[in-house]
């Protein structure tokens, strides 16, 4: 480990269990040498293990709080920072949740009140945080606020849903607050693009499986897994990356600028066969 978080304090939203991808960004921050609040929506922390997680790191605290409410949301800032003894310096959106998707319910008779609830809880909310965490100056000079995303924001993925349109909302979001913060006080807003990843989430995408196969294929490099998603979560909180802000950062092994590869012809030439 290379220290690379050493005093800093963060928050890490959304680690549900151990496949989230912000319980792996929890492990490696604590390795890194930060300092940490935990948040969930009370109902992930009945169903989910992050009691386990906070106790692996140095027994963060857990400041439960549903992402919908800036009420809860601006206890979530106010605690860290109680308990953490200063700002934050950097701070991991990892929320997502589509009623819609949940429901099997098709894009093209999509129930409206799901789907408000859609853009509420996976893209709205990090408005919300950001403009809760801007009301209370929560947010150090040169900190970095990450939220994680998915390609289908800007090409169809016909089963991913509702899900496009909030990520494509939360992307925006992303470049308008980063703008705002980036002026006021140098904090820097980007979205990590991740491959499929095997998690609770993830897998409630129907023909998850079979997308994750063919992505994994179409990627020079394959899949990124969720340990290297953390990894860049971790050089994005770093001073390494002071001038990135407003940005969509692809992390997919080169899915997204791969038109057709190799493994891909070889695949349908065999069906053919
Ligand atoms: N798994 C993938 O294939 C993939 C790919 C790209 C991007 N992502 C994104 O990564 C992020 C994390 O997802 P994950 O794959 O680790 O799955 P996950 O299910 O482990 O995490 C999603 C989290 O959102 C939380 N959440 C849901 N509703 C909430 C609410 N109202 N308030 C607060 N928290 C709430 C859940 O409790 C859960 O912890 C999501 O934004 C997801 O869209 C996932």
């Amino acid at each position: 480990m290379y220290n690379l978080l050493k005093g800093k304090r963060g928050i890490i939203f959304g680690a549900l269990d151990e496949s989230s991808i912000a319980w792996k960004v929890a492990l490696q921050a604590h390795e890194e040498g930060a300092v940490f609040t935990l948040s969930n929506a009370p109902i992930a922390m009945r169903m989910g293990k992050i009691n386990e997680l906070a106790a692996t790191c140095n027994n963060a605290v857990i400041i439960p709080a549903d992402a919908t409410s800036m009420e809860e949301l601006a206890n979530v800032l106010t605690k860290s920072m109680e308990v953490l003894g200063g700002k934050i310096d950097f701070v991991l959106h990892s929320i997502g949740m589509s009623p819609n998707v949940r429901k099997k319910i098709h894009y093209t008779q999509s129930n409206y009140d799901n789907y408000m609830k859609s853009m509420d809880v996976s893209a709205i909310s990090l408005h919300k945080l950001l403009q809760a965490a801007m009301q209370l100056d929560a947010i150090s000079e040169w900190g970095s606020v990450v939220a994680l995303t998915y390609i289908a924001a800007q090409r169809v993925f016909p089963d991913y849903n509702d899900m496009a349109d909030a990520k494509a909302l939360m992307e925006s979001i992303t470049r308008s607050f980063g703008y705002h913060y980036g002026v006021k006080n140098k904090v820097r807003i980007n979205t990590i693009s991740q491959s499929p990843t095997r998690t609770t989430a993830g897998s409630g995408v129907s023909g998850f499986d079979a997308f994750f196969t063919y992505a994994d294929k179409l990627s020079p490099l394959g899949n990124a897994s969720a340990e290297s998603c953390a990894n860049y979560c971790i050089s994005m909180f770093s001073d390494l990356t002071r001038m990135v802000t407003m940005q969509n950062l692809f992390h997919d092994g080169g899915f997204s600028f791969t038109g057709v590869s190799e493994a891909l012809i070889e695949e349908m030439s065999k069906e053919k066969e």
